[in-house]
């Protein structure tokens, strides 16, 4: 199936950051030299992608100007003739009209950022990408996609059962397998009430009529409009799918994901791996 408009939500006020997000996007927090937001962007650019909604919010505004020309510095670059720093300065410039952005007046929740961006998608199905969720390899989505048909899929992972109560939990049918077909879902439940420790991380393919349930703001947990309550009110009308992700998941949301993710990707990097190497080598 052909998926071609994703959802960025950016508009979280993220709390857990705090105080290095009090100006500055949680999205723009760099892994070694480039934001959150450009690895999920290039992660669904690589799987077909071809609309980039972002829902932001105020104090937002520096995700719009990364994507877009920064003049003053690609003349001073081109001047100086530094053809490599410029490309990369450019590299995340699309053909006119490929970003979109709504705003989402208050932190109501990952459901009421989706719902933000109702218009802008027609009767077709659409991701959803978390730009914090740092997976990997960044062809978590283009798998789903592989795999959708129809209905809601989301990504999940195994959690230690101590952690379940942070997460959105799903209870399926057959849990060896990649592709699973989800019966329950709860999100952020006590240890007692899980109805396992498959959590869903945050990859999403969702049917449209997703925003007719989005559509009457229901509260859930921590008062939020929540994505989980949603797509769990469609379960039995709606095929629902989990699908198991394959790579390693950084929490960037929080400051050891995120400096797990940042050692990651620098040792996975020629430029960077042997001097780090040896630097971790000496400190530990
Ligand atoms: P999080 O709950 O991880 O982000 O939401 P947060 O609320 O910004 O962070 P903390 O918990 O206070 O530290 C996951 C994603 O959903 C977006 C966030 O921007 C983040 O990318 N989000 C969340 C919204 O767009 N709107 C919301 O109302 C809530």
């Amino acid at each position: 199936m052909h998926v071609k408009k994703a959802i960025f939500p950016v508009g979280g006020l993220g709390t857990r950051f705090l105080p290095a997000t009090k100006s500055m996007p949680k999205e723009m927090l760099p892994i070694v030299d480039k934001p959150l937001i450009q690895y999920a962007v290039e992660e669904a650019a690589n799987a077909g992608i071809e609309q980039f909604i972002f829902v932001t919010s105020r104090g937002k505004s520096a995700i719009e100007n990364h994507f877009d020309h920064s003049f003053e510095l690609e003349n001073n670059l081109l001047a100086k003739g530094k053809r490599t720093t410029l490309a990369s300065a450019q590299e995340m410039l699309k053909i006119p009209g490929s970003y979109a952005y709504v705003r989402q007046q208050e932190p109501a929740g990952l459901g009421h950022a989706i719902w933000c961006a109702r218009h802008l998608i027609q009767n077709e199905p659409f991701a959803v990408i978390l730009a914090d969720d740092l997976i990997f390899g960044q062809s978590t989505i283009k798998k789903m996609i592989k795999n959708y048909t129809s209905g809601n899929m989301v990504a999940i992972m195994e959690v230690d059962k101590e952690k379940v109560s942070s997460y959105g939990i799903v209870k399926v049918d057959n849990s060896d397998k990649d592709l699973m077909q989800i019966n329950q879902m709860v999100e952020k439940p006590s240890i007692e009430n899980a109805p396992s420790n498959l959590a869903i991380v945050g990859r999403y393919i969702l049917d449209d009529k997703i925003f007719d349930v989005l559509e009457k703001q229901e509260r859930g947990a921590s008062h939020e409009i929540q994505l989980t309550d949603a797509i769990s009110s469609q379960i039995g009308k709606k095929p629902c799918f989990g699908y198991k992700i394959q790579d390693e998941r950084f929490d960037c949301g929080s400051k050891l994901g995120f400096l797990q993710a940042n050692v990651s990707y620098a040792l996975s990097r020629n430029d960077l791996n042997s001097d780090l190497t040896d630097w971790l080598k000496k400190i530990i």
